[in-house]
């Protein structure tokens, strides 16, 4: 077994581990809440994970972790942009949406966060809500009928209010 150095705090993790009873079959449930606290699944919560459950392995852990994309590897931003490309908020235009953001904010290569951990972008499938395509979502607020300038102008504002 692997000892650890870390920042991360083990024992909330080996609450939820003790929790799910150290079992495999309940690995994605334990990562989900390993991601709530952490907002993201850290590279040692996965190490440490993959040695205390038995039968896996830390690579199995992580094959698993990136092949869902519920899990996020990243820290995500205080801001968690979500555009939707579902098929309604494709058609009308959730590309360009996407593209203003990433103008506004860029990141490095493969990332999905600003290097000031302020913003993170994903695209989302169908969010439930075609009427007000294209949507964005930040944070839990929808913005309905997304257009590039408006994307870019309440983008613009959060920056205000966060003194950038
Ligand atoms: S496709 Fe975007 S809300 Fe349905």
């Amino acid at each position: 077994m692997t000892e650890l150095k870390s920042s991360i705090d083990f024992t909330k993790i080996d609450k939820i581990l003790s929790d799910y009873g150290y079992e495999k079959t309940n690995l994605i449930t334990v990562l989900q809440k390993v991601q709530e606290v952490y907002k993201f699944l850290p590279e040692d919560a996965i190490t440490y994970i993959g040695d205390k459950i038995e039968g896996l392995s830390p690579a199995t852990v992580l094959g698993v972790a990136t092949f869902y994309a519920q899990f996020s590897l990243e820290p995500k931003g205080k801001y968690e942009i979500k555009v939707c490309d579902g098929t309604a908020c494709h058609v009308r235009g959730s590309l360009p949406v996407l593209e203003a953001i990433k103008e506004k904010l860029p990141m490095e290569n493969g990332k999905m966060t600003t290097k000031d951990g302020l913003f993170s972008v994903e695209t989302v499938s169908c969010l439930g809500a075609c009427g007000l395509a294209p949507v964005v979502v930040i944070n839990e607020k929808v913005y309905p009928q997304m257009t590039p300038e408006a994307i870019t102008l309440i983008i613009d504002t959060l920056m205000k209010e966060e003194g950038r």
